[in-house]
């Protein structure tokens, strides 16, 4: 095996050795996604279910892209046309397509440690897509390449994360990869949206989106979830973006170069504006693309295709 954990399931406690390694593998495979021939033998002969029971559009595509590269088989799940709308349970959903000779799983699903649920009945690798509120951490170390690619470190890197941290699996991860290679983090965002106590995972919180910018290197902006704008949390939209919007106006007070990163999907014109996302200070579509390098790293080093290394 060529990382510590048979599975990943979260980057909390993972270790920075191996966060390491992946995002190197990374690296080395991005340079085969430049090639005309997009695609290396590492996983053939080895079957890999995608099994989502939430909506996706990037992990879900980045993670079939990356099978596809590897020469892996691969077989799409969704929920909402399977038996499972007949009522067949998780547990016999899984094993079911585990009797099928398959040797991973990467799984997203709206329950936080689903994925680590699904371990504990399926003796197949185990790769988090996102579990609920919790962890997105293929998603982290995407960020953390696209940050080390643009940076060419991670360590004392000064990074803002803003926006609904409360609920964000995606802030979750990058706060545990990044506090883990040594990068500072700064928490922003409305005070109901920060969770207590998060102080003990070694972050700042500064509700002061100004403050932030003048501090920070890269800015992570969060999606507001307009889902949860009924239900109270936020008192509306034209105050988030007052408070908390990342608009032209804003940038060009701070007369500062500054990266701007969103994992998607954005609402343009709430937290992030277009001139912003589309600008050059953006490397959100360099999110994309390392997305795929990096699910081709964790695919391969999970599963062990090491008598094919990338070059
Ligand atoms: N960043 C992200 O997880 O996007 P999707 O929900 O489209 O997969």
């Amino acid at each position: 095996m060529m990382l510590k954990n048979r599975h990943l399931l979260g980057l909390e406690g993972y270790p920075r050795a191996d966060i390491a390694k992946i995002i190197d593998t990374a690296f080395r495979f991005r340079e085969v996604l430049d090639r005309p021939v997009k695609k290396v033998p590492a996983l053939q002969g080895q079957t890999i279910v995608n099994l989502f029971f939430e909506n996706s559009t990037r992990t879900r595509i980045s993670f079939e892209l990356a099978q596809k590269r590897l020469s892996a088989d691969t077989v799409n799940f969704s929920a909402s046309s399977s038996s499972l709308k007949k009522g067949e349970s998780f547990k016999d959903t899984a094993k079911n397509i585990e009797a099928m000779k398959i040797d991973a799983v990467v799984m997203r699903h709206p329950t936080p440690g689903a994925p680590w649920h699904l371990t504990r009945f399926v003796d197949a690798v185990i790769i988090n897509a996102g579990d609920g509120t919790h962890e997105h951490p293929t998603q982290a170390i995407l960020d953390m390449m696209s940050l080390q690619e643009r940076f060419k470190r991670l360590k004392g890197l000064k990074i803002g994360i803003v926006g609904d941290i409360l609920h964000s699996r995606v802030a979750l991860s990058n706060i545990y990869g990044l506090i883990t290679m040594g990068a500072e983090v700064t928490l922003c965002g409305p005070a109901n949206l920060i969770p207590l106590h998060v102080g003990e995972l070694g972050v700042q919180v500064n509700h002061n989106i100004d403050e932030v910018i003048e501090w920070a290197d890269a800015l992570n902006i969060l999606r507001i979830q307009r889902e949860r704008m009924g239900i109270g949390l936020i008192p509306s939209i034209r105050e988030y973006r007052r408070l908390f919007g990342i608009t032209s106006e804003r940038l060009d007070r701070h007369q500062k170069e500054i990266v701007i990163m969103h994992p998607g999907p954005m609402n343009r014109g709430v937290e992030i504006d277009s001139q912003i996302a589309d600008g050059d200070q953006a490397i959100i579509l360099d999110q994309v693309l390392n997305g795929v390098a990096s699910r081709m790293a964790i695919l391969y080093l999970l599963m062990g295709g090491q008598e094919t290394k990338p070059e």
